[in-house]
């Protein structure tokens, strides 16, 4: 029997200040979409911001259902109108954010368990690494690739 270990890194930056140019705007579009989320069932709304290699900037949010399960997080479904629309092109980036009844939540949003594998194909299906940026309300922290949310992950190969 082995012990093997896992070594994950994350990088925590202080919100607002500490935050380049570039990925504030991309969190000012994620409040944006969060803001446009259906979720009267939870009161919990997220907003996803995805970039692609292009330039392209998408977003997506949560969207409930009566139905619970028929529902969809806000990262599936900026992934998916992503990859519908740009099928060829690789998603470089994702800011999420999310609200609570006290507004931006204190902790930041990490992705679901069922985000994570969506997020994971999209990554090795372009063989592309995705950055996350995960906002909280005093702490902002990233990733530099899926591996780090997933590192065990299902595959097929
Ligand atoms: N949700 C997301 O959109 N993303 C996450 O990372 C976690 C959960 C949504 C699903 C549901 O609409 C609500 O938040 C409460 O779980």
């Amino acid at each position: 029997m082995a012990i093997r270990e896992l070594n994950l890194t994350y990088e925590e930056f202080i919100y607002p200040d500490e935050i380049p140019a570039h990925i504030a705007s991309l969190v000012e579009k994620a409040v944006e979409a969060a803001g446009k989320a259906y979720a009267p069932y939870s009161k919990f709304r997220v907003g996803a911001v995805v970039e692609l290699a292009n330039g392209v900037i998408l977003s997506g949010n949560n969207q409930e259902n009566a139905a619970y399960p028929s529902g969809i997080c806000a990262e599936r479904s900026s992934l998916f109108f992503a990859n519908a629309n740009f099928p060829e092109t690789a998603v470089t980036r994702m800011v999420l954010v999310a609200f609570d009844h006290n507004g931006i939540t204190v902790n930041p949003v990490y992705p679901c368990g069922a985000c994570r594998q969506v997020l994971i194909e999209t990554q090795d299906r372009f063989r592309n690494n995705i950055e996350i940026w995960m906002v909280g309300k005093k702490t902002v922290q990233k990733v530099n690739s899926v591996d780090t949310l997933l590192p065990l992950k299902f595959s097929w190969s």
